[in-house]
């Protein structure tokens, strides 16, 4: 074991003038798992894509086995190279099947074997203990079921290589357990595993060596248990950053918006209340009822019996624009289908709810709108090679900063409500997110943050309310809950 399995020489990768990978170079070895971290548009999905063969280098090569590879993707999977990326890519209206053996399905005389097929993909799944039934539609499963699926599509070639890119940001802790036994599997076996997060946690876990981009080149590179956890921030965003979370505020406000024995949907007698000055943070396992709740507040889903509350009386929010129209925000957590114009600038994303209200009225006024963007821009770090930057060319990271930062210009926000808006955000822009909703809530705003990551959730909110199966088990307050109250009343049971 320890053999060089996989090695990069001098990659380079230029999008027109923005220099994506500048001269990279490290290794990979068999039995190991590396990290491979940096800010969001550092260049870590460019360089993973041109290791599995999906982006052509400008210069540079990628070497397995000490053999040079030529050609496309299919030369880099048949030299071993298994790839799951940082968007899901399965087809919603196939079966998990279908899915994870396409183009290899097995074929009997009337072509492909419906049942070998679901025979040997149930067993891979068995084997992963992942608890999936082959035959269900994609479009049935999770979001941290789908990525589970990517992950048995991978493993499902018994990859030399496995390149996973941000495999985690919609995994809970039991799921990413459950990564973690997969990986190790794979690594006991003689692969070599690079790994792409922006949890820190899970790479002190998951990784024995790492690597660290910034702008496109590799600053540092060492083992794992070299590196302390601040001093991989600072290589990583080149600065210190102390404090993750802000001070806690009042979080006793007046009631603006809420639930009233809210129930349909798999939901059962909800009630809740996002304050004036207060971040209300709603945990629980994946599929618990906690994005429903987002999405009837924002005015995304009808409430089947019970009302939706603004100051007390109740209203009947048609569609999220009249959410809007009333002053509640919406973060979406389904980036890609929900929210972004993939084809527009980062400038008509930032401006498309708050555009009159930059411009003081109908006309445009490009100087002042340019501003804001600008302001947005830079608050939250985000990189894009102009304001015009079409968002479908940008790094995942920064499509997600982009979907939030819309939200800073709106001027008659009372409600900004979010459903995993960190989710694939560095580790720097994430301090600066919960700095900003810290400060939107010092304003009056009234915060409901709905996420999966339960550090998050303890960090900043000012009161947790977990839900279990459609109901409420419990309300914690923010600044004493621990993260073991939260997850028995997240199973179930009682604080
Ligand atoms: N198709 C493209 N056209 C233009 N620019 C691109 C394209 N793909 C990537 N880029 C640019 O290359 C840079 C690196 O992007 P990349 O997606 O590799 O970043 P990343 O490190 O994976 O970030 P994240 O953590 O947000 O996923 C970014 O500046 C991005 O905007
Ligand atoms: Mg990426």
């Amino acid at each position: 074991m320890d053999t060089v399995l996989l090695e990069c020489r001098g990659l380079t990768k230029a999008f027109g003038a923005t220099r994506a990978i500048g001269d990279v170079s490290f290794t990979a070895r068999a039995g190991r798992v590396l990290a491979l971290v940096g800010e969001n548009g550092a260049g870590k999905s460019t360089l993973m894509n041109m290791i599995a063969g999906s982006v052509a280098p400008d210069r540079g090569e990628v070497a397995v086995g000490g053999e040079p590879l030529r050609g496309g993707p299919a030369a880099h999977a048949a030299a071993g190279i298994a790839m799951v990326h940082q968007e899901l890519s399965l087809f919603p209206n196939l079966t998990v099947a279908e899915n994870v053996l396409l183009g290899r399905e097995p074929r009997g005389w009337l072509g492909i074997d419906d049942g070998r097929l679901v025979r040997r993909v149930g067993a891979l799944l068995d084997d992963l203990e992942l608890d999936i039934a082959p035959s269900a539609p994609v479009s049935r499963l999770s979001p941290g079921q789908r990525q589970l699926v990517e992950i048995a599509k991978a493993v499902a070639v018994a990859p030399r290589v496995l390149i996973l890119d941000e495999p985690t940001s919609s995994l809970e802790n039991p799921q990413v357990d459950l990564l973690y036994r997969i990986t190790r599997r794979l690594t006991d076996g003689g692969a070599a595993v690079v790994l792409v997060s922006h949890r820190l946690d899970e790479l002190f876990r998951f990784c024995d060596d790492v690597v660290v981009l910034r702008g496109g080149v590799k600053v540092a590179e060492s083992r794992m248990s070299d590196v302390t956890r601040d001093g991989l921030i600072s290589a990583m965003v080149g600065r210190d950053v102390t404090q993750l979370y802000p001070p806690r505020g009042r979080g006793d406000g007046t009631p603006v918006a809420g639930l009233r024995g809210v129930s349909g949907d798999g939901l059962h007698d909800v009630t809740f209340t996002a304050r004036a000055g207060a971040i209300a943070g709603v945990a629980g396992l994946e599929g618990h009822g906690q994005a429903l709740v987002a999405e009837i507040l924002a005015g995304a889903r009808a409430p089947r019996a019970g009302t939706v509350t603004i100051d007390g009386n109740p209203v009947r929010l048609r569609s999220p624009r009249a959410a809007v129209g009333r002053g509640i925000g919406y973060v979406p957590p389904e980036r890609r289908t929900e929210g972004l114009l993939f084809g527009l600038g980062v400038d008509e994303n930032v401006t498309v709810v708050a555009g009159r209200a930059v411009n003081g009225g109908w006309l445009r006024r490009p100087k002042r709108e340019a501003a804001a963007v600008d302001r947005v821009v830079r608050r939250l770090r985000l990189t894009a090679s102009s304001q015009r930057q079409p968002v479908s060319e940008l790094s995942g990271g920064n499509q997600q900063k982009t979907l939030f930062g819309r939200w800073m210009l709106h001027p008659a926000l009372r409600v900004l409500v979010l459903n995993d808006p960190t989710r694939g955000v560095d580790v720097g822009a994430r301090a600066e997110i919960y700095g900003l909703l810290r400060e939107l809530a010092d304003r009056g705003v009234a915060i409901v943050l709905v996420s999966t990551d339960m550090q998050e959730l303890l960090g900043l909110a000012d009161e947790i309310t977990v839900m279990y199966d459609g109901r409420v088990t419990g309300v914690l307050d923010g600044a004493s809950a621990t993260e073991e109250q939260v997850m028995r009343l997240a199973v179930g049971e009682a604080a």
